[in-house]
């Protein structure tokens, strides 16, 4: 794996993916684009990755939007293959089947913070910054942001913040729900990679059926999603990691899960 736009590690079962632009402050170009995707395929396919943690460089930007240069020769054709493409990759993302973990360094704007979005745990800097100010630019969020952004923070903040391209600090964030929790800058990885092996220390195929059933949230009405949760249940209850698990508080010691 060698990257042009991305930092790529793996530490003790977490992957971390940096993208790696400060210059531009993070801005997604295409190449970027294509190495988010390349570098989730790999998360998704590695058993030796339970969690990922996804950063920008630098101490200013997570990412501040897609590549304003490369959106200037889109028509109304381009344009939707555009999105759908930008789509694919941040639905990749959200649909890995192993958590992800945004760890907002600064600046979240426009694309940015649909990918913030896309993760399924925002740990935010003191410093970031979170907005959609495509209508200033003449356009609406492309990369899912219209439809994740209401979903995470109800439809009325949903809706301000994409129709006046307004900026929140990560203190407003933390309020409307759109970010977990907010750490000093200095913190924010440790804060993250704390969060990383705890959920990397539990029995992996529980996280990953929780994770299957609560993405379904928004998908779904409540007795489909309950049904799924049940069946996702049952297929726990058969597992090895299930024996290990109760059986380890009965015995009152630390379970060792298998991941079987
Ligand atoms: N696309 C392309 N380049 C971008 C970018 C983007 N989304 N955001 C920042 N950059 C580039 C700037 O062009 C500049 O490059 P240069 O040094 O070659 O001129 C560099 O990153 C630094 O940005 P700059 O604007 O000088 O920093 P700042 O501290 O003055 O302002 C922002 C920071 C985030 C407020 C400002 O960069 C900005 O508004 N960016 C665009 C945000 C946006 O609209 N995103 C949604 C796109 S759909």
């Amino acid at each position: 794996m060698n990257y042009q736009t991305l930092l790529f590690e793996v530490q003790e079962a977490v992957a971390y993916v940096t993208i790696n632009r400060p210059d531009k402050l993070n801005a997604l170009n295409a190449q970027a684009k294509s190495e988010l995707r390349e570098a989730f395929e790999h998360c998704r396919t590695d058993d030796a990755i339970s969690v990922v943690i996804l950063t920008g460089a630098g101490e200013k930007a997570f990412v501040a939007g897609t590549d304003i240069r490369e959106l200037t020769a889109l028509n109304p054709e381009t344009g939707k293959e555009f999105s759908e493409e930008g789509q694919s990759v941040f639905n990749l993302i959200e649909n890995l089947g192993k958590p992800v973990i945004a760890a907002v360094n600064g600046y979240a704007l426009g694309g940015g913070m649909e990918l913030a979005l896309a993760c399924h745990i925002r740990i935010a800097g003191e410093n970031a910054k979170f907005g959609q100010p495509e209508v200033n630019l003449g356009i609406i969020p492309g990369y899912g942001g219209t439809q994740r952004l209401a979903r995470l923070v109800g439809k009325g903040r949903g809706m301000e913040l994409i129709l006046t391209g307004d900026q929140i600090d990560a203190q407003e964030a933390l309020r409307i729900g759109l970010v977990n929790k907010v750490v000093p800058l200095s913190d924010l990885i440790s804060t993250a990679r704390a969060m990383a092996q705890k959920i990397a220390s539990k029995g992996q195929i529980a996280v990953r059926m929780a994770l299957k059933a609560v993405n379904m949230t928004h998908e779904t009405n409540l007795t489909d999603g309950q049904a799924l949760e049940a069946s996702l249940f049952g297929l726990c209850c058969g597992t090895e990691d299930f024996k290990e698990g109760a059986k380890a508080f009965l015995e009152k010691r630390k379970a060792e899960f298998k991941n079987k």
